[in-house]
């Protein structure tokens, strides 16, 4: 079967609100095992074929712990190929962090990207935990229909 792993950062609950949404409609699909931490090692990252992170901005960046954790991959040379890759977050202004980690995802681990950044402004309303719930379910479609 087919594993996602949603892991996020948030700090006052907002990131955290959207990644129960996404681990939610992954869930939905049923064929798919759908993990969802507030911490990982770089070794864990091994296990999943899809891997959904969401980060806050702030400071026009992404939190240190996810820094460290690509930075901790990148050292053990830990193998990410060909693994599924998405991000999402809420922000304030500028919302940089999500578009940041796709970024690492795509070129220095060559992972698939598929979906664009997912954004919420401060609190997710209801329309963005829809859309939460929608990127799970797309990115547990697509591993269901490569399995
Ligand atoms: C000190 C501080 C710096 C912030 N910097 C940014 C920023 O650079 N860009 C942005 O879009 N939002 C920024 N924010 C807003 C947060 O991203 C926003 O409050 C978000 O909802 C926090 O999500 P979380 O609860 O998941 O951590 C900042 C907030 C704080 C308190």
């Amino acid at each position: 079967m087919p594993k996602i792993l949603v892991f996020y950062y948030s700090r006052t609950g907002n990131t955290e609100k959207m990644a129960n949404a996404v681990a939610e409609g992954a869930r939905n699909i049923g064929s798919t095992e759908v993990e969802m931490e507030y911490h990982v090692d770089a070794d864990d990252l091994n296990r999943f074929d899809a891997v959904i992170v969401g980060v806050s901005t702030y400071h026009h960046d992404m939190p240190m712990d996810v820094k460290l954790l690509f930075e901790e991959a990148a050292e053990k040379g830990i193998n990410l190929k060909g693994k599924t890759g998405a991000a999402f977050g809420s922000y304030g202004w500028s919302g940089e962090a999500p578009k940041l980690v796709l970024e690492i995802m795509k070129n220095k681990f060559e992972m698939v990207i598929t979906e664009s950044p997912l954004l919420a402004r401060y609190m997710p309303d209801q329309n963005s935990l829809t859309l939460c719930r929608e990127l799970g379910k797309r990115v547990s479609e697509t591993l269901i229909h490569e399995a």
